[in-house]
């Protein structure tokens, strides 16, 4: 029976800057060195040359930089905003703050991304634009997405904070829309810590976000600092020799006792809140520490978009064949990057514990589904596949520092699950 060796256990999740970069980011940090511009533009340009675009303006956050969108684009208070309902909660408290309504309609249970059909039927009079989120890192199509768009007069936003460098038919996702947004914060495939970035079709446009954000203040060091060190100890616990030693062990101790302790820990936290207006405390103006971390991650971007893509690979041949319908739709024309690689196990703590007696440390997706969140009861929406979406889909770690090898190996140990589950014996 495949278990994965002590020595070299499987962490959920693990960031994209690396150790160095983190390091001599707090170095100047500490030293004051890195709290300037100077190195910023020429970020803005390497994130522009991989979208195959003219500009793009750095933002503190993915939610600060659809909060300049909108004022940019001047959608009249009142209007209706059709979006994925998956997504962070303070994407929508942006909107709401904004003044406009958000229209959450169900996604594709297959393919998780906003389902073109459901799109039109949710498109009223009032209805302004849609946010289309690029779940997971996969391609959703783009074609009908963007053609309803233009037959009822809408402007179209992308969220590609998931998709950097995905594509449908050859066109990069977030180059569709009138704008597109991304996040930078420590999880994403660009990472500068925190931070996000904005394209647009229209200059006139970027130029509003770009004048928004030139008024911001400096980050404080220490907030700066502060970024930096929970990213040091992210790297640190998800390290291969660490986590398989500590962070493993301990996680799979407390998993074991009390098996939703750790989901609730990450998902029913008390800082979620409706939002009256925009916190100063996402008010940053982008730095040169964050610019030298996001050219570090532009630089091997491609690479290990190939590498994680592998991975996904991998664990699509061996899955396949008996477990189509919990792996996700994969439309042709659609160039996905698997940010994530979604497995659906409506088994929920019995599969995780399964696969953490093997060695494979593994979560739901711990973004909520918003239609349905208490805080905006207001705006509810009755949207069940994102529900169960939420509840069941699990990700199989792809990122492009785990070797081939383990994803065989992870994938033989789901495969193992399965056949359990069947009432086929397997050895422990
Ligand atoms: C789909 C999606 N959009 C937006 C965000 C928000 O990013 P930020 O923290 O940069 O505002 C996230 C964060 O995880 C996300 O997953």
């Amino acid at each position: 029976m495949t278990t994965l060796p002590w020595y070299d256990r499987i962490p959920r999740t693990r960031i994209y800057l690396k150790l160095p970069e983190i390091l001599s980011g707090l170095a100047e940090v500490l030293s004051g060195t890195g709290m300037g511009e100077a190195k910023v533009a020429a970020f803005e340009q390497a994130f522009a040359k991989m979208m195959g675009v003219g500009e793009a303006v750095a933002q503190p956050y993915a939610r600060i930089a659809l909060h300049h969108l909108v004022q940019a684009l001047s959608l009249p208070a009142g209007s209706e905003i059709i979006m994925t309902p998956i997504t962070i909660h303070d994407i929508v408290n942006v909107l709401l703050v904004a003044g406009l309504k958000p229209i959450f309609v169900d996604i594709n249970p297959q393919t998780y991304q906003m389902d073109p059909e459901r799109l039109t039927q949710a498109i009223t009079p009032k209805t302004r634009a849609v946010l289309v989120t690029h779940l997971f890192g996969l391609a959703t199509d783009m074609d009908s997405i963007q053609s309803i768009c233009q037959q009822h007069g809408l402007v179209l936003l992308e969220d590609g904070s998931h998709a950097y460098n995905a594509a449908w038919k050859g066109k990069k996702l977030g180059t569709f829309g009138d704008a597109g947004f991304f996040s930078l914060s420590s999880l994403k495939a660009v990472s500068t810590g925190y931070g996000g970035m904005v394209i647009a079709k229209d200059a006139a446009v970027l130029a509003r976000v770009r004048n928004q954000s030139a008024q911001l203040p400096v980050v404080a060091q220490g907030h700066m600092g502060g970024i930096l060190i929970r990213n040091l100890i992210v790297n640190l616990a998800t390290h291969p020799t660490l986590f398989s030693w500590s962070t493993f062990l301990l996680v799979r101790w407390i998993s074991q006792r009390s098996p939703e302790t750790i989901r609730k820990w990450q998902t029913d936290n008390p800082n979620v809140l409706r939002l009256q207006e925009i916190p100063t405390k996402w008010l940053w103006r982008f730095n040169d520490v964050q610019a030298s971390l996001g050219l570090a991650c532009l630089a091997r971007v491609n690479d290990w978009d190939e590498k994680r893509r592998a991975n996904a690979q991998i664990l699509l041949d061996h899955l396949m064949p008996i477990a189509q319908d919990r792996l996700p739709l994969l439309l042709e024309g659609a160039h996905n990057v698997f940010w994530r690689f979604p497995f659906r196990a409506p088994e929920g703590a019995a599969f995780r514990q399964f696969m953490a007696s093997r060695g494979v440390d593994l979560t739901t997706t711990l973004l909520p589904c918003c239609a349905t969140m208490p805080i905006f009861a207001d705006v509810a929406q009755k949207t069940p596949h994102a529900e169960r979406a939420v509840r069941e889909v699990h990700f199989l770690p792809v990122h492009p520092t785990i070797h081939p090898r383990r994803i065989h190996q992870q994938a033989q140990i789901v495969l193992a699950f399965l056949k359990q589950k069947a009432g086929i014996y397997v050895p422990s």
